[in-house]
């Protein structure tokens, strides 16, 4: 079993404690001192998108955990396409933040224009950080000619973030980043042969502070028979 201190300034009450394919894997802030997961309804209603972060990093047991629970997602044809690169470095996450605001910002100017709005664009703003200072970038990819492999990920991608939620640690989907992480030069730099494609970008991290409750409108029912 790994024992995983979690960072102070993140001010996580407890450890990560991991058994894999077990019972028992975390207690976490959001599940203090109970010896078992969290429950699947309380996850899937209670996770949300962070967006404030503490520093630090998740470190590779956390990781390697998340991406196995990440590949027991569904998979059509049973291919298993996904792959992942995992971006940590400061510096190369700074660089990918500042191409995919400089792709993203005309993309938000035009969504506003669409809907009648005239709203901030932070992605024009110097200072935003798409990633939000989230230690950790997830980038799932596949082969781009492989049936239903953007399906794949994203399905994979779920489990990792409701699995991520479940042991008290935050994601967002990045959808921003994804024109800049399939720009031929950052899939170069960054490893992801040129036949696949960079599909679900997810940054993972120490939440800060609390995060807004969100709701959905009642399921709509088109048709039934
Ligand atoms: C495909 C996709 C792309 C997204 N891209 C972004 C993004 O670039 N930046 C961001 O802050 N949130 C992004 N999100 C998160 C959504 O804004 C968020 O899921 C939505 O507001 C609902 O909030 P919840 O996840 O807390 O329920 C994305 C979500 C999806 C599914």
């Amino acid at each position: 079993m790994a024992v995983l201190v979690g960072p102070d300034e993140a001010n996580l009450s407890g450890h990560f404690a991991i058994k894999r394919h077990g019972v028992l894997y975390s207690w976490g802030p959001a599940m203090t001192n109970q010896p078992d997961t969290m429950s699947l309804e309380r996850a899937v209603y209670g996770r949300r998108s962070v967006r404030t972060y503490a520093p630090g990093r998740i470190d590779d047991d956390v990781l390697s955990f998340l991406l196995d629970a990440a590949v027991q997602a569904p998979t059509a044809i049973h291919q298993e396409p996904w792959r992942f690169v995992i971006v940590q470095s400061e510096h190369r996450l700074k660089q990918l933040s500042e191409r995919a605001k400089e792709l993203f910002a005309p993309e938000v100017e035009r969504l506003h224009h669409a809907h009648g709005q005239a709203g901030d664009n932070p992605f024009a703003q110097p200072e935003f950080d798409v990633f939000y200072g989230a230690g950790t970038l997830i980038v799932i990819c596949a082969p781009s000619a492989a049936p239903f492999a953007e399906a794949d990920c994203w399905l994979a991608a779920q489990n990792l973030m409701l699995t991520a939620y479940a042991m008290g640690l935050g994601t967002c989907v990045i959808g921003s980043a994804a024109q800049a992480l399939n720009e031929p030069s950052f899939k170069d730099s960054l490893g992801i042969p040129t036949e696949y494609t960079a599909i679900a970008p997810l940054i993972v991290g120490f939440p800060k502070g609390e995060t807004a409750p969100q709701t959905r409108h009642r399921p709509a029912i088109l048709s039934r028979w």
